[in-house]
């Protein structure tokens, strides 16, 4: 089967008759799983170079939230997850593998008061993430399941019990599976394709990786998206785990912090891993200062974005807004 596949930067959404007077009272609230809501759509990656108790926790200041990953000590994530509940975040959100450890962590994240479990595998259209799902469902936590990109892989997670599906194959930005094994589907078909499902079942879309500006946040809201994850919009800023480095010295230096993928050498090095499978790369990325500034931009930006929708709430902006491919 062949089909032409978009991404982002192949289309634009068409502005409406807008009748929102103050994009102040635009309300962004969305649901990041069946049963939970989130008052800003932004997701942080469950990387080891994006999310642990910083990020999270600024986040969800901030109205969003932060998963924290699992590509450390099941005790490391236990401790976040249990320092994110000390400091007042009512959603914790930790991640779990379907191999290794992965019942002796969901376990002890449930047990430290996880609400939502992200199963996070690259290819989420296996029988192993149909597994997890039945194994976390004997816990009272909402399931988020992926990644997919496919309708036939949303129609399997939703039969088999997700509350939130992660859709991306290959977009993110540090990803190398497209260019490594020939799959993958452009995010906005990816999208409009799941979203083609999961309407039916009432379970929302986590669009993930591939987003560069909060345009790209409107566009895949727009295609369907309940809410979008962030890897590489919040690379290089404080509250990331790792430590700043400098390179050169006054008044010719840099600043930087690391961001890999999950997948990549350095990444599988440092957990002890086989060099093999390599899905990901690793680089640098200059030094951003506080994320609430990237935060406050993509918000501005998606406030305009429903203005020139002619949206007040996520519903209509799912349901006014349409596309033009650009080529
Ligand atoms: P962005 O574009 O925001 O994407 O940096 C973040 C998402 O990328 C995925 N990810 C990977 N994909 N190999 C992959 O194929 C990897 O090593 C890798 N690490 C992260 C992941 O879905 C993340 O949320």
């Amino acid at each position: 089967m062949t089909k032409i596949g978009l991404s982002y930067d192949d289309i634009l959404l068409i502005p409406n008759y807008s009748e929102v007077v103050s994009r102040i009272h635009i309300d962004l609230t969305t649901k990041i799983t069946k049963n939970f809501k989130i008052k800003l759509p932004i997701i942080s990656a469950n990387m080891d170079t994006i999310t642990e108790f910083e990020m999270a926790n600024k986040l969800y200041e901030f109205g969003g939230l932060g998963i924290v990953h699992r590509f450390c000590s099941i005790e490391k994530e236990v401790s976040i997850i249990e320092k994110l509940r000390n400091a007042g975040n009512e959603i914790c959100a930790g991640s779990i593998g379907v191999s290794g450890k992965y019942k002796e962590r969901l376990k002890a994240l449930v047990d430290a008061g996880t609400n939502i479990i992200c199963i996070d595998i690259a290819h989420g259209h296996h029988k192993l993430m149909a597994d997890t799902i039945d194994l976390c469902k004997k816990y009272d936590v909402d399931v988020i399941a992926g990644n997919i990109a496919t309708a036939e892989a949303a129609e399997f997670l939703c039969k088999n019990g997700a509350d939130a599906i992660k859709v991306g194959v290959g977009p993110g930005s540090m990803c190398t599976t497209r260019v490594n094994t020939g799959f993958g589907i452009p995010q906005v078909t990816a999208i409009k394709e799941t979203f083609g499902i999961t309407k039916e079942y009432g379970i929302p879309i986590i669009a993930d990786g591939g987003i560069k500006n909060s345009g790209d946040v409107a566009k895949s809201l727009a295609i369907g998206a309940d809410s979008v994850m962030i890897g590489e919009l919040f690379a290089g800023c404080k509250e990331t785990p790792g430590t700043i480095h400098k390179e050169g010295n006054f008044p010719d230096y840099r600043l930087y912090k690391q961001y890999r993928g999950s997948a990549s050498l350095e990444s599988k090095m440092e957990r002890g891993e086989k060099e093999r499978n390599i899905e990901g790369i690793s680089t640098t990325v200059d030094y951003k200062g506080p994320v609430k500034y990237v935060i406050k931009n993509i918000e501005d930006g998606l406030r305009s974005a429903f203005s020139y929708a002619g949206a007040n709430i996520i519903d209509e902006f799912h349901k006014k807004v349409k596309y033009i491919q650009k080529r």
